[in-house]
């Protein structure tokens, strides 16, 4: 074998190893809540996943919670996304209160549930997010702003 060969060679293999490891195992389950399907995870164009977006693929548990600065931008990006329908505290206007107990799709009093609404979208006007451009760590961010307008 010429060294070039084996050169090439070992690339296939480095190759192999690098997208094995590199694959994010996602150990807990996200699902659409509308049909119960799996969702679809992956990156919309240009977005690297965040240590916080790994870490929640694999616990389903948000880091941002309790996070000033992650609760502050979250705070922005529901105003201009979300208000409009579910008022800036998140009471509720012509989409549910977000903030009471009281839920319409049955996992969407935890922050798994409001990922999946969020990102992949519910009935009516509750447009799957990830669709119009917005990244996982936001949906990360704005879920920790809901969680620190809860009582
Ligand atoms: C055009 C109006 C509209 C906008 C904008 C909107 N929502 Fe909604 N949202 C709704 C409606 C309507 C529902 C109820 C869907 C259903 O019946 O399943 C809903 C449901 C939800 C739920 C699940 C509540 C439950 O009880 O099941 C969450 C969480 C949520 N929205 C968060 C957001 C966030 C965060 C944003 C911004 C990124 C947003 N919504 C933008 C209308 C909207």
């Amino acid at each position: 074998m010429s060294l070039t060969q084996r050169a090439s060679r070992t690339l296939a293999v480095l190759t192999v190893a690098a997208v094995t490891f590199a694959i994010p195992a996602i150990a807990i389950e996200f699902r659409n809540a509308l049909d119960d399907s799996p969702l679809d995870l992956s990156p919309i164009k240009g977005e690297t996943f965040t240590d916080a977006v790994k870490s929640f693929h694999e616990t389903g548990t948000n880091p941002y919670v309790g996070n000033a600065d992650a609760i502050a931008e979250g705070k922005k990006i529901f105003n201009d996304n979300c208000q409009v329908c579910h008022k800036p505290d998140a009471s509720g206007g012509m989409g549910p209160n977000l903030i009471d107990d009281v839920v319409i799709n049955p996992r969407a009093n935890t922050d798994l549930g409001k990922f999946e609404v969020i990102h992949s979208g519910a009935a009516g006007a509750m447009r799957p997010f990830s669709k119009r451009g917005m990244t996982q760590d936001q949906i990360l961010k704005i879920i920790a702003f809901i969680d620190s307008l809860k009582k």
